[in-house]
């Protein structure tokens, strides 16, 4: 059997047609901030493509699975004394889940704040029933920090927020 590629690139104004159908999904964005909006409209990806040009501490990169859009994974660049440090999220097409691809795309996006961007540390906020991306950043290296109790509302009912993080090798004393 051949095996799978997955690549981490420049997203690009092709892209949004193919993220707009994939993107279009409340299984998703269940699972991300209330401005990854449902329904996810071409409008939508078009503003979400003009802000990536305008705002430097965004870096989105396309998701390719086999040569083919399949998702997005960003890190936003953190601040003042948090300069060293970024948050990262992501979203897969659902016709990819469960063939470790994120895994393969978080290893890659986590290398490129390591090694380009010489990021000490890279954090990430998944809610409580989210076990799919909790598992991801496990098999990727972050380890489980604590709780954040009753954090989130979503669709109106309160959740935890389980924070995860990943510290740049580099910088271990
Ligand atoms: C979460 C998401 C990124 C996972 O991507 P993926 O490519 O399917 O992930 P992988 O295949 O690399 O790994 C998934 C792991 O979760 C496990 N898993 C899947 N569903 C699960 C569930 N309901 N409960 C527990 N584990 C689950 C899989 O078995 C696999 O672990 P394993 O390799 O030990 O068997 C994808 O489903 C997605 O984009 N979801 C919507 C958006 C989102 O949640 N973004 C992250 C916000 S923090």
């Amino acid at each position: 059997m051949e095996e799978s590629t997955v690549t981490i690139r420049e997203l690009a104004e092709a892209d949004i047609d193919r993220m707009v159908e994939l993107a279009n999904n409340e299984k998703i964005s269940v699972n991300l901030r209330d401005q990854f909006p449902h329904p996810y409209t071409h409008k939508d990806a078009v503003e979400f493509m003009k802000m990536l040009k305008s705002n430097d501490r965004l870096i989105v990169f396309a998701i390719d699975y086999n040569g083919s859009y399949a998702g997005n994974i960003g890190l936003v660049l953190e601040t003042d004394v948090y300069r060293k440090c970024a948050d990262i999220g992501y979203f897969l097409g659902e016709p990819y889940w469960n063939k470790g691809v994120m895994t393969k795309a978080l290893n890659l996006a986590t290398s490129f704040g390591f090694e380009k961007l010489k990021l000490v540390r890279i954090h990430c906020g998944v809610y409580e029933y989210n076990k799919a991306s909790q598992r991801v950043l496990e098999k990727c290296g972050y380890e489980k920090e604590g709780i954040f109790k009753k954090a989130i509302s979503k669709k109106g009912k309160i959740w935890d927020e389980v924070r995860f993080a990943k510290i740049n090798p580099a910088f271990n004393d």
